[in-house]
């Protein structure tokens, strides 16, 4: 493999690769800090660039650290554990605002004071990669397994529970195990993909033999769901409003940072009516609907759809109505209705052409975007814009700390 000494690392990019130049291409080194001279070796060469990661740090970084987790450089999870926590916000602002400048062209002289928790011991939510029995997380760059005993990142109940996952596993043909936990009720949700499909009696006989009794229910999947055992479901709590979430519907991760970004994202003001796409469970509706005269809320999961219903009843919020529609299709269904909100949250591919110019063409006075991926983010903004908003704040919440993840709320009004 290809070393290259003396590297100076200019700076961070989204992704967590360390930005040098070498050869007369740009360089980009996993595991190295800004500021750092180090070596590195080179995994892959393309024309204009090359892939590499730091072998050794000659001058390292005063905000270098070493890594907290044993896993850490070789566990694909993580990539800014080497990195003390105040610094990765810190790089994690200036990725965004880079990114919007790059992408979106739009230029921010700073970005509102970034919303974050304890760095470990915040995910409820897991996916388990499951191979000849080990269970843990896909290797960086690749499809083998770190067979792991715990994860920082998780909510140590969850770190509790991984030896019953092992012994589960071992008597199973499964490929992956998705868990979901409720600090509220201490109790976990069990999502079992499986390449061979046990009879319903011997997962019976696992879930009482094997797993604690907080394993309130197990699903079993292949392509689908083929069938479940005990409930599909449990409770969480946000601010004042008490949630149903299913194995099937999308749950925010970082449990420790949910009142503050139900508070943050939802915009101050009146509203007469509102629309939100890509709603999920409600975790947003439900607090937005306070602000609006009447909520119309879309997703297009069919089982998150079903949990808002119950969560607008169960906390007595009757000005929102919610429906299993895609965005596209909610945006064409409201296309020529007066709109004063749209309140969006798309997953990582952000908004489609068409969604973008729908939203700009009906002109609601108000837009809230809450985006786990900055450069779709960048893209979709620069659509507002044209289409005549103004950025008022763009503010990070870092709910994935030790990840190069970004997530940002953004907020919008039509000048
Ligand atoms: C990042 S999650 C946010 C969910 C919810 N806002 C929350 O905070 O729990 C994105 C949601 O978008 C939904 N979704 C993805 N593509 C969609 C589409 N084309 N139309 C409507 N909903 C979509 C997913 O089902 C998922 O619930």
């Amino acid at each position: 493999m290809k070393v290259l000494k003396n590297l100076y690392i200019k700076k961070l990019l989204y992704g967590g690769y360390g930005l040098a130049q070498a050869e007369g291409k740009s360089l980009m080194v996993e595991y190295s800090l800004p500021g750092e001279m180090v070596e590195a070796e080179v995994y892959k060469e393309k024309k204009d660039y090359a892939l590499a990661r730091a072998s050794r740090i000659i001058l390292p970084s005063s905000v270098r650290r070493n890594a907290p987790c044993p896993y850490y450089g070789r566990c694909g999870g993580c990539q800014l554990q080497h990195m003390q926590y105040q610094n990765q916000i810190r790089v994690k602002e200036e990725m965004l605002l880079e990114t919007l400048e790059r992408i979106g062209k739009i230029k921010l002289n700073g970005v509102e004071p970034t919303l974050h928790s304890e760095e470990f011991g915040y995910r409820v939510r897991v996916q388990f990669k499951v191979q000849e029995n080990k269970l843990g997380f896909f290797e960086r760059r690749s499809h083998n397994i770190v067979e792991i005993d715990h994860c920082l990142l998780l909510h140590p109940s969850l770190n509790h529970l991984i030896p019953s996952l092992k012994e589960m596993v071992k008597k199973l043909k499964t490929d992956e195990v998705h868990v979901v936990y409720s600090p509220h009720e201490d109790e976990f949700l069990v999502k079992l993909i499986v390449e061979d499909l046990p009879q319903k009696e011997k997962i019976k006989r696992l879930m009482e033999t094997i797993l604690p009794k907080n394993v309130v229910g197990v699903g079993v999947y292949k392509g689908g769901k083929v069938y479940s055992l005990g409930r599909d479901f449990t409770f969480v709590k946000v601010g004042k409003y008490r949630y149903r979430v299913s194995i099937d519907s999308f749950l925010q991760a970082n449990y420790l940072l949910w009142d503050k970004f139900v508070q943050h994202a939802i915009p101050e003001g009146r509203f007469e009516r509102g629309l939100e796409l890509h709603c999920g469970i409600g975790f947003f509706s439900l607090p937005l609907a306070q602000r609006c005269h009447f909520l119309m809320a879309y997703d297009k999961n069919r089982s998150a759809i079903r949990d808002a219903e119950y969560n607008a009843k169960m906390n007595a919020v009757s000005n929102v109505s919610f429906d299993h529609t895609s965005s596209l299709e909610a945006l064409k269904r409201h296309a020529s209705e007066v709109i004063d909100l749209v309140f969006l949250d798309p997953p990582r591919s952000g908004l489609s052409e068409g969604e973008a110019s729908l939203i700009v063409k009906n002109r609601p006075r108000e837009l809230v975007y809450v985006s786990c991926e900055p450069t779709t983010l960048a893209r979709d903004l620069k659509v507002f814009i044209k289409g005549g908003y103004k950025l008022l704040s763009l503010r990070m919440i870092d709910n994935f700390p030790n990840t190069y993840h970004i997530e940002a709320i953004a907020h919008l009004r039509l000048e």
